[in-house]
């Protein structure tokens, strides 16, 4: 996943910038209130997207969280860089995907046991600190349980029954993605941070019908509506479809999942990550993000 944003952000660094710099001035607004002695980023990465700058000043000492064992050489030399964790912070897919591979059970039988797969809120990685950034990893982490599956489906059952059966495959997924959405949020309220900032995709949309260059910069054939819809150009053909399982991240769903934080800035933007015609798929894939910054209610 990691080399894959690498090669993206260089190659199609003229699409990226505005997601890229959107996340990074969300950073520097939640810095004006955010500080303190510690702060935790989850999803650090390749730190493409982490605004240095404007939060290192804010904090005395740095966490950097991330699965990919890559990052731990890019992260030597990061001022303040306290603890560097490399670490699946579900604490479940390796045991989900165990479970799975043990199993051998036919097609039915290996749907329902992935179907009963439910991420325990107790083993999601959480440290306590002042700050918590996650930093557009939430929507990723149904997106490795679901390649993982699908890699383990494809060995064990070959590509074609996969693909003739992906609407049922997929939808057995559902339930252990909603379920590490809710862990994150766990997570999130055990750290019992002053000052949270959640980065994340919200929507997926896929569309057919313009082609781009990935040297030459053109706006996306998509807008997100001030009354809150998509609107494309005549002629596309596009389809969306929401990146957190179930959730979907409004005042109630906080107030659900974390009751000890209120939403106190929201903000959203397109990114068109893979413009159609710069890859090797016929459609392009534009996602909505979303940045939320919570603070922590005083008991
Ligand atoms: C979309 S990237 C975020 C961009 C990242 N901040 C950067 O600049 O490269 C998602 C990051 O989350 C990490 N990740 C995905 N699933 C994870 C998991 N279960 N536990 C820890 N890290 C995970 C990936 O390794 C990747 O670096």
């Amino acid at each position: 996943m990691g080399l894959g944003i690498e090669n993206r952000a260089r190659t199609l660094a003229p699409f990226w910038a505005e997601h890229l710099n959107r996340t990074r001035t969300a950073q520097a607004r939640w810095a004006q209130r955010a500080s303190g002695e510690w702060l935790t980023v989850l999803g650090a990465g390749r730190l493409l997207d982490f605004n240095r700058l404007a939060l290192l000043p804010r904090f005395a000492k740095l966490r950097l969280v991330d699965a990919d064992p890559v990052c731990q050489a890019l992260w030597k030399g990061v001022p303040k860089l306290y603890e560097a964790v490399c670490l699946d912070i579900t604490g479940c897919l390796d045991q989900w995907m165990r479970t799975l591979r043990g199993t051998g059970k036919p097609w039915q039988q290996t749907l329902q046991i992935i179907r009963n797969q439910r991420a325990p809120v107790e083993v999601a990685y959480s440290q306590q600190g002042d700050a918590l950034l996650s930093l557009n990893i939430l929507s990723q982490l149904q997106i490795v349980w679901q390649e993982a599956v699908e890699d383990y489906l494809e060995r064990r059952f070959g590509k074609k029954l996969v693909e003739r059966n992906e609407a049922e495959w997929l939808e057995a997924l559902r339930p252990g993605g909603q379920a590490l959405v809710v862990q994150h949020f766990a997570a999130v309220e055990r750290s019992k941070a002053a000052y949270v900032l959640l980065i994340t995709d919200l929507e997926y949309l896929e569309y057919q019908g313009v082609v781009f260059q990935q040297e030459h910069w053109a706006p996306p054939p998509v807008e997100w509506t001030a009354a809150g819809g998509w609107k494309a150009e005549v002629d596309l053909v596009w389809q969306r479809s929401p990146a957190l399982e179930g959730v979907e991240l409004t005042e109630e769903t906080f107030a659900r999942w974390l009751p000890s934080y209120r939403l106190v800035w929201q903000e959203s933007w397109l990114w068109h990550i893979a413009p159609q015609g710069t890859e090797n798929t016929p459609y392009g894939t534009v996602h909505r993000v979303g940045a939320f910054a919570l603070e922590a209610v005083l008991p």
